[in-house]
């Protein structure tokens, strides 16, 4: 398992490209799966979920031709053979967006397996609101053998209906996505109630409007589908990714740095630069707001002086976003005071909290609260990467701390994060990823 290896106190300067949403792309290429037409989608990132979702498609008989030679890589997507309706859980165990081609699969081939996705490293992540939304659908759902088989009613397509997807931590971003999905081609129209309004959503709807969907609402918590027939091909570019945007902005400031930004959603983390625009770091749009699509901005990001402690509460969009709690604490370890962070999402989100107190911070966790006493200097360690942004956690911190970190299992990284140590060594950070037998020949400690 690939290590990076970190020296601290480098200071940031230059420019980086903001890449596509992995969050974005994920249901977006489920949503493949609804049409025969070719599709084509746009600046798809190049990481290891990615291609785990290539893998899942390929096996559902999508053709998946990607095109990594220009900076914005794109994938020409068709289904050839539509006989296969199995998630297996091989490929679901690695990856729970998996779950996305449920609904896809379900309406379009009348019925699907797909494997039951576990729990994973930030706490049990149940599916029931995906399945009540299919249910209220007409779906006829049954657990086999850890499975979810899913048939449409005898009439041969889903049947629009009212469909309530709040659960006890507000909606749920793929169960929205999947029942979206799904019931663009049912029969009738679908009104989704406490719909998630993540962009991520918009940009799925606007593909899938794209491809001749009938969708109104998205974005709002109450989105309408009109079932239609069939959706033809579309050629769509995938929104630009807030949290790898929001985490490049928290490595400006905990390096005390200014860093350029470009292809920055600034429209869609507002939440996030509110609360930076809070501890004392400035953000500032370089481009025109008039004729700048405010999904792709360009913007200097600053941090002069010292950082103020601030509260934050993780909620749904446009609330602060889980995905980016792990990255603010580590922020807030050299804050000039106490702050607090609650996390509303995902409750055992923390496994970066114990990490970092191994480099010197001083965190104190009750339940779902975490107030973090801010610390003058951190040092390095071996720390243990446990989840995507609970690693980018650690990476901010081994950025600004004094010494040498080595993060071990750097893989968690790789799923969100497209070459982030060549990114962050280009901009001036001194990062470095070496391989397993790299670490044994120089000797270093890796757990
Ligand atoms: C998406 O996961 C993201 N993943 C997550 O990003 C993100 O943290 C999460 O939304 C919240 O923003 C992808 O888009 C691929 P949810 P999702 O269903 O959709 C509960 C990252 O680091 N819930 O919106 O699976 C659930 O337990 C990842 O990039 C139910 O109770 O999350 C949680 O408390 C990690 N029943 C809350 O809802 C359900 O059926 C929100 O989860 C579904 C969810």
């Amino acid at each position: 398992m690939d290590v990076f290896v970190i020296e601290g106190g480098r200071k940031l300067s230059g420019s980086l490209r903001i890449k596509g949403s992995k969050n974005a792309a994920l249901p977006l290429l489920a949503a493949t799966l609804l049409t025969d037409e070719p599709v084509t989608l746009r600046d798809v990132p190049d990481l290891s979920d990615i291609r785990n979702m290539y893998r899942l498609l390929g096996e559902l008989g999508v053709e998946v031709v990607p095109e990594t030679d220009s900076e914005i890589p794109s994938v020409h997507l068709k289904v050839t053979d539509d006989s296969n309706h199995h998630a297996r859980y091989d490929i679901v165990k690695t990856m729970r967006a998996s779950i996305c081609v449920l609904g896809p699969i379900l309406a379009k081939r009348g019925h699907a397996r797909v494997s039951m996705p576990g729990g994973c490293a930030i706490g049990q992540r149940p599916v029931d609101l995906h399945l009540r939304g299919l249910e209220a659908l007409g779906a006829k759902i049954t657990l086999e053998g850890g499975d979810i088989v899913a048939k449409v009613p005898q009439s041969g397509r889903l049947i629009g209906a009212t469909v309530f997807l709040g659960g006890p931590f507000g909606s749920t971003v793929l169960g929205t996505a999947n029942v979206m999905s799904a019931a663009t081609l049912a029969q009738g129209t679908t009104i989704i109630e406490c719909a998630a309004c993540e962009p991520e959503i918009v940009d799925l709807a606007n593909m899938l409007i794209g491809m001749g969907a009938k969708i109104t609402g998205a974005g709002s918590p109450r989105i309408t589908i009109e079932g239609v027939e069939e959706l033809g091909g579309v050629d769509h570019t995938i929104i630009p990714d807030r949290i790898e945007a929001g985490t490049f902005m928290c490595a400006a400031a905990i390096t005390n740095s200014t860093l350029t930004l470009t292809n920055c959603p600034l429209d869609a983390m507002m939440s996030a630069t509110d609360r930076l625009e809070a501890i004392g770091v400035h953000i500032d749009p370089t481009d025109q707001a008039q004729t700048a699509d405010p999904l792709r901005r360009t913007c200097t990001v600053s941090a002069t002086g010292s950082l103020k402690p601030i509260q934050i509460t993780t909620q749904p969009h446009p609330g602060f976003p889980t995905d980016l709690q792990a990255q603010f604490m580590a922020l807030l370890c050299f804050a000039d005071g106490n702050s607090v962070i609650t996390e509303k999402i995902f409750p055992e989100r923390f496994l970066h909290v114990a990490e970092l107190t191994r480099m010197g911070s001083s965190i104190h966790r009750h339940g779902t609260t975490a107030v973090i006493s801010g610390v003058k200097t951190m040092t390095g360690a071996p720390v243990m990467a446990s989840d995507l942004r609970a690693s980018a956690g650690l990476v901010l911190a081994a950025m600004a701390a004094q010494g040498t970190t080595i993060i071990n299992r750097v893989y968690h990284i790789d799923r969100g994060y497209e070459r982030l140590e060549h990114r962050l060594a280009s901009v001036g950070a001194s990062i470095q990823r070496l391989s397993e037998e790299e670490v044994a020949e120089l000797g270093l400690m890796v757990e």
